[in-house]
């Protein structure tokens, strides 16, 4: 099975990404050397996708430019974390790691350690830890589907969306690993075609079957019947369970009500967000007009027609059927249970 590797650090100045606004007819790869590369790569979606937006806010914290002096100071790696968190607002994930780049940089100071050496092992533990994640939640999901089964999809929750193997998609590569063939039928993702563009691509890569359905297609085919469930990624998830993630995801959840079809979320516990009491206090990040007046030069609509352009949706709580997490298959009230971000992050 062979996966995209969406980005490509091995510790040196320079992090390589994977442009996935080119996908998927160009694979052209981005030299990412300062934090205003990156935080340009994370606002236009070269980069994308909850859990790697973290990692690469991590990565990019080590580029960080010394003021003056040897090597960055405390104040040099405030700065680039407030620059890099500015880039989008939605998912946690990037808050998280940038917490936790902050958190290192103040204990070696606080230690009279070296700072970029203690900046490059962070990054690299969250990657790890990212990477670790997927697999679990993979094994998760994984004892849900059967050979032959048939699950939809939305937007891309892969491995182009991680530091693993993804978390929407992992049940699906977990079951196939061990022998079991699953078609993923996947939403193409209104208006920048993550589903159509890069999932797509991703389980082509991966030899996994799909099938691509425009959006609005989504509720005849899960009145079919054929649709074992429904599995998507978060970009947040608020205390009480209520779900931020890519824009349409909600009405999937109705739909998906509907027709009696489970309705999963899948997510590590690094896009749980227990500071936010529902979905009502995640921060939903307005995209330009032009996204939905058309896509790469040609106009879907008249020019300078009026659009709404929400990059998500909040999903209530009451429609999702389980959350596929880090620690299992969890309920609402079980998310509570995970460990707080704030002792992930002071380990
Ligand atoms: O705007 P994007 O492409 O970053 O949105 C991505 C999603 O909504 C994903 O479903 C979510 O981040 C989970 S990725 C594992």
């Amino acid at each position: 099975m062979t996966l995209p590797r969406p980005i490509q650090w091995t510790g040196t100045g320079t992090v390589r990404l994977l442009d996935q606004t080119a996908l998927p007819d160009d694979e052209r790869y981005r030299d990412i050397t300062t934090v205003a590369a990156m935080r340009e790569a994370i606002a236009a979606l070269r980069v994308r996708g909850a859990p790697l937006i973290g990692i690469a806010a991590a990565i990019a914290v080590t580029l960080t430019e010394a003021g003056a002096g040897a090597g960055p100071t405390l104040e040099d790696v405030r700065a680039a974390c407030s620059e890099l968190d500015a880039a989008r607002p939605t998912a946690v994930n990037l808050r998280w790691a940038l917490d936790r780049m902050r958190h290192r940089a103040e204990v070696a100071v606080a230690a009279d350690d070296p700072m970029a050496p203690a900046l490059r092992a962070e990054a690299q533990a969250i990657w790890d830890e990212d990477r670790a994640m997927c697999e679990r939640i993979g094994e998760a999901g994984a004892e849900l589907l059967g050979d032959g089964d048939v699950v939809l999809t939305h937007c891309n929750a892969g491995a182009l969306a991680t530091g693993g193997i993804g978390t929407a998609l992992a049940p699906v590569y977990v079951a196939q690993r061990s022998g079991r063939h699953i078609r993923v039928i996947v939403d193409e993702t209104r208006p920048l075609l993550q589903g159509s563009r890069l999932t797509a691509w991703e389980l082509g890569r991966a030899g996994v079957a799909y099938t691509v359905i425009a959006d609005g297609m989504a509720a005849a085919r899960l009145r079919r019947g054929d649709v074992r469930c429904v599995l998507v990624g978060a970009d947040r998830i608020a205390a009480n369970g209520d779900v931020a993630n890519k824009i349409g995801t909600y009405g999937l959840a109705l739909a998906a009500r509907a027709h009696g079809v489970p309705f999963y979320v899948a997510a590590p516990r690094s896009s749980v967000d227990l500071a936010a009491p529902d979905g009502a206090a995640i921060p939903i990040e307005q995209r330009a007009a032009g996204e939905v007046r058309g896509f790469r030069g040609a106009a879907s609509t008249p020019s300078g027609a009026e659009v709404w352009n929400p990059a998500f949706d909040v999903t209530p709580a009451e429609l999702v059927t389980g959350y596929l997490t880090d620690g299992g298959l969890l309920t609402a009230r079980e998310l509570g249970g995970l460990a707080p971000l704030s002792e992930l992050a002071v380990r």
